[in-house]
């Protein structure tokens, strides 16, 4: 009976000590319904009533030995298969990295941002209008009505007789006017459209930023005060403005406002074509009758007024000598910004 017994410990110390025994096979051979020990068992009881408990005794002690034996291999080997996956998974740290190609914002999108967060430290608000505007907003109640020769510097695109693809961000005055009721500080960059030839300094599409303050007691001082500061931020603290007499429809009086070169510092050079003064923006005071169009009696308040265009600012910031360049996003010319 014993050696019975000590052959399958031995056959299973045997089979176990494989590092890839088949666990569940041993298991099934040994200790299943079909298995060798459960065989011996059933066996019992051939054997004398003496012999019947020793014989037990033996099998149960022989079942739990090759129950822990499974069990301790089967730990052995998880170890194992893991210890494996680490050294299969294992990293060379020393290796070269490969480098992620990232991608820049657009020149563009950099003075806007630039520009945008020089007014929001000044204290203005961010407004937006729409794109696909009323002929009221974009051109009337600017104090353009029907006919007047201001439209032909501004022709656009109509999509019915009263609405057009806005030509320029000052509607957006208009509506923030009817909106809200001063005080009033606020700037709107956006698209705006024209039906003009492609060619370096124009496209049918580009981008403008407006400004509008209205309060009680609003001066050209203020207005003055406000570009210059902004002139320094933008384009560095020795930057003079100049402003010369123009005319808008919208604004009285109105102006063009020039800063003083900002490679040069006024003494001529390329970037700016010799003269040493820059274009960078139309500005005024807001015309009373577009105060009235909105509600707003000029008799208490009145405000200022700036329009700028992106691209044109972009271009001088950045000596970008033709603007088709800002909207053919080869990269080869955005990754040099
Ligand atoms: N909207 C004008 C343009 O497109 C620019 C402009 C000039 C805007 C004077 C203003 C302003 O607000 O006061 O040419």
């Amino acid at each position: 009976m014993n050696e019975t017994f000590d052959k399958i410990k031995q056959q299973v110390d045997a089979l176990l000590a494989s590092e890839q025994a088949d666990l569940e096979e041993i298991r099934i051979r040994y200790l299943g319904k079909k298995g060798e020990l459960t065989a011996l068992l059933r066996g019992m009881g051939k054997l004398s009533p003496d012999e019947r408990p020793i014989f037990g005794q033996k099998a149960n002690e022989l079942r739990a030995y090759i129950e822990a034996a499974l069990e301790e291999k089967k730990a052995e080997q998880k170890k194992a298969a893991e210890a494996n996956q680490l050294k299969a998974e294992r990293l060379d740290v020393t290796m070269p990295g490969k480098t992620p190609i990232l991608g820049k914002r657009h020149p563009l999108a950099q003075v806007e941002e630039q520009l945008v967060n020089i007014f929001l430290g000044m204290g203005f608000d961010v407004v937006e209008g729409p794109e696909v505007e009323y002929d009221y907003y974009n051109f009337q109640a600017l104090n353009i009505p029907e006919n007047h020769p201001a439209r032909d510097t501004q022709d656009t695109f109509y999509i019915s007789p009263k609405v057009l693809l806005r030509s320029q961000t000052s509607g957006v005055q208009v509506r923030t006017m009817e909106k809200q009721k001063p005080p009033i500080r606020v700037i709107s960059p956006g698209r705006v459209y024209r039906s003009d030839e492609v060619d370096a300094t124009h496209s049918p599409m580009f981008h403008q930023l407006e400004g509008l303050v209205v309060d009680k007691g609003i001066t050209m001082g203020d207005l003055k005060g406000t570009l210059e500061l902004f002139a320094k931020k933008m384009f560095g603290n020795d930057t003079k403005i100049r402003f010369r007499p123009h005319h808008f429809p919208f604004t009285e009086p109105s102006a063009e406002v020039d800063i003083s070169c900002f490679v040069c510092g006024g003494e001529g050079c390329r970037i700016c074509k010799g003269e040493g003064w820059i274009e960078i923006l139309g500005a005024g005071m807001v015309h009373p009758n577009v105060l009235r169009n909105c509600d707003i009696d000029p008799d208490e308040y009145s405000g200022f007024a700036f329009g700028l265009g992106i691209e044109r600012i972009a271009m001088r910031y950045f000596n970008i000598n033709d603007m088709r360049l800002c909207y053919e996003n080869d990269v080869r010319f955005l990754k040099q910004f």
